[in-house]
């Protein structure tokens, strides 16, 4: 190990040991008067550089550690502990106490939705702070509650829900999915075609755990809802980013895509409609990726967990109705459009061209069986949610919640100089773009920790879903107009005067 790998390693363990995260450390850096972003951190912590002697000198002393044992001088190696170490070790002769340190399987992982600046929020929050959050999709504490039918059949069947499901899922959850499937098109759709998980997440996990083995590559949108690229890289695929193009209301850019295809490419990702963006795709757009897919025989991963929350008309396409020649896998759920997040279910569908794909399907199977099933009380709510009245239709419509949320606060943030943004047409966020030259923004995690510590207002930074440049964030309009109208003005008024 060189001296680089045994500072990250100690300095890894030392902060485990002090209970320290990476942005702990930038604030408490900062407190101290020092220059030490979070991009510093993670270089240390991956070994990538040793520090200059002010920020070691500072790391030791926040750490309580020796500084030359934390800075992994090999020729002190043996004589140097960390000093908190010492205070366990009730005999000189008992070796350090051993420390665990992730898998490096997670080195390149990234999941800023909840990341750093959330860690921030949190620790703001234990202190006291009041934190206006407009950063995670999740329903109900916003006021979105579940319908009252669905809670009243998950009551009435809870009491048959305490054994395990078949691992694919109960029948009934799978018949009403698979009629849905029908309504909307899906070719080669039957009862085995449909697995339940626990929400779109596991299932985002396991289809991707399938397929992908080191070196396999991986077409991904960016921006992207991020645990996409975080599964395809801890599985050991390449996630390769397609660029989605704000001037074209954020559709995929298909020269991009068409660029970024080699012999390793086994699959193109589609996020319709998508987070962070709001975008919804057109019949033409689909129809372009699909000619793409099969001139290249990828297979279709299309999330459409938003497919539910059209505005303006617009209908949902699912792209697999156009791929009947193709294998597809289509996600949905009911996280956002039955405001049931918590209660944990979603689904994938396999349709189409099925006989290509046999040998994955079995380590679908595999995977599926393994896990067991799929929390089976939300099983069985997903026939009573999936037929009769959409609730959801009446939020999405003028006079209705998410309608009116998204008027306001694509108004709102188009009028604070130096931001633009394309008007959403689905889900609840939006992504706009700030002037980077006009608040002389290099480093958007940073922005986001400012507005935070500042305006006790948590937005995620554009880097946190994979985009490139340090020009966007994302806003989640679910909170009621009141609230953001509270948000806005400190955003607006934040902007007055910051300069990074
Ligand atoms: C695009 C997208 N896919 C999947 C998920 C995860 O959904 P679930 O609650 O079903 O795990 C989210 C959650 O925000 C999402 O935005």
């Amino acid at each position: 190990m060189n001296q680089k790998e045994l500072f990250a390693e100690h300095l890894r363990s030392a902060m485990e040991q002090k209970q320290m995260k990476q942005v702990d450390l930038v604030h408490a850096a900062d407190q101290a008067g020092l220059k030490v972003g979070k991009s510093h951190i993670s270089q240390y912590v991956s070994g990538k550089t040793l520090p200059r002697a002010d920020i070691a000198h500072f790391l030791a002393d926040t750490l309580e550690v020796e500084e030359e044992w934390l800075l992994g001088d090999a020729s002190k190696e043996d004589f140097f502990e960390p000093k908190i170490d010492r205070s366990s070790l009730t005999d000189n002769k008992k070796p350090p106490v051993r420390h665990f340190s992730k898998s490096s399987k997670l080195d390149n992982v990234l999941y800023d939705v909840r990341g750093p600046v959330v860690d921030e929020a949190n620790r703001m929050e234990r202190d006291g702070t009041n934190i206006l959050k407009l950063n995670i999709g999740n329903p109900a504490p916003f006021g979105f509650r579940t319908p009252d039918e669905v809670i009243y059949d998950m009551r009435h069947q809870l009491t048959d829900c305490e054994g395990y499901s078949p691992s694919q899922g109960l029948f009934a959850a799978r018949k009403a999915i698979m009629q849905y499937a029908q309504l909307k098109h899906l070719p080669n759709v039957d009862i085995d075609s449909i697995y339940t998980g626990n929400g779109v997440s596991e299932l985002i996990n396991l289809s991707m755990s399938a397929l992908l083995d080191d070196g396999d590559e991986i077409l991904i949108p960016s921006p992207d809802y991020p645990l996409w690229t975080a599964c395809a890289t801890l599985a050991g695929g390449t996630a390769v980013h397609y660029i989605c193009d704000e001037q074209s209301d954020w559709y995929p850019d298909m020269e991009d895509i068409k660029k970024k295809i080699n012999h390793r490419t086994k699959a193109i990702v589609l996020i319709n409609p998508n987070n962070p963006t709001g975008a919804l795709y057109p019949r033409e757009v689909l129809q372009q990726i699909v000619d793409i897919a099969r001139e290249h025989q990828l297979i279709i991963f299309s999330d459409e967990i938003y497919d539910r929350l059209v505005m303006d008309g617009e209908e949902h396409v699912s792209i697999a109705s156009l791929a009947p020649d193709l294998f597809c896998v289509t996600f949905s759920g009911l996280s956002k459009s039955h405001m049931i997040a918590g209660f944990r279910i979603g689904w994938m569908i396999l349709s189409g061209n099925k006989a290509v794909a046999k040998d994955y399907i079995e380590g679908l199977n595999m995977l599926s069986n393994m896990r067991l099933c799929s929390n089976v009380p939300a099983q069985a709510v997903v026939q009573t949610a999936l037929g009769g009245h959409q609730s959801v239709n009446d939020y999405i419509v003028p006079g209705g919640r998410i309608y009116e949320q998204r008027e306001y606060v694509y108004k709102a943030l188009c009028d604070i100089p130096g931001i633009s943004a394309v008007k959403p047409k689905a889900a609840f966020y939006i992504f706009p773009k700030i002037d980077t030259k006009k608040f002389n923004i290099t480093n958007d995690e940073q922005f986001a920790l400012d507005l935070l510590r500042e305006k006790k207002l948590l937005i995620v930074h554009g880097s946190g879903f994979n985009w490139k440049e340090p020009d966007h964030f994302r806003v989640v309009y679910l909170p009621r107009i009141e609230v953001l109208e509270d948000a806005m003005g400190k955003l607006g008024e934040f902007l007055e005067y910051y300069r990074q």
